[in-house]
């Protein structure tokens, strides 16, 4: 799971069900009394969810939908841009389309922001048997996602090898 930190802001960016481990991330955060601000992005108000729920918590959310049919109209990577201008010494967290993870990794490698990942991938089996899940690691170890992850510092991944596309 994620490593939580302790004594700095943190940044979530999530987009459809990408936002389910951070909602449970968000409530860990929050119970040590962490400062979390949640950036949800989708294509249309249909990719945005529970809201409310996170708000409950004591998160600051924003929304921000390709289409402006809810929240602010653009990406959430410009909102992130935008909230790091502000919070350069936050921690990152991300979980959601592959297209966002890869534009959260830019902008935070970019800045030198630490940022965690958790990834998605198509899974067969679950336990580690088939590597139907398997990520490339700048060491170049391939990790499987449903057991060395799901969640990878940005840094331990190859992003340039194109093994998410
Ligand atoms: Fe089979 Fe991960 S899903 S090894």
């Amino acid at each position: 799971g994620f490593d939580l930190g302790a004594g700095r802001p943190k940044i979530l960016v999530g987009g459809g069900i990408g936002l389910v481990p951070l909602y449970m991330l968000a409530g860990e955060l929050v119970k040590q009394a962490e400062q979390v601000r949640l950036l949800m992005g989708g294509r249309t108000r249909d990719d945005i969810l529970a809201v409310t729920e996170f708000e409950r918590l004591g998160v600051e959310t924003y929304v921000s939908t390709d289409d402006g049919s809810l929240g602010e109209q653009g990406l959430v990577t410009e909102v992130l841009e935008r909230k790091l201008d502000d919070c350069p010494e936050a921690d990152v967290y991300a979980c959601g389309p592959m297209p966002m993870i890869e534009a959260v990794q830019g902008i935070c490698a970019r800045r030198v922001v630490p940022l965690q990942v958790s990834l998605e991938a198509l899974m067969a089996c679950g336990v580690g048997a088939c590597l139907g899940c398997v990520v490339m690691t700048t060491s170049g170890a391939p990790q499987r996602v449903c057991r060395e992850g799901p969640v990878f510092a940005a840094e331990e991944i190859d992003w340039e090898s194109g093994w998410g596309r």
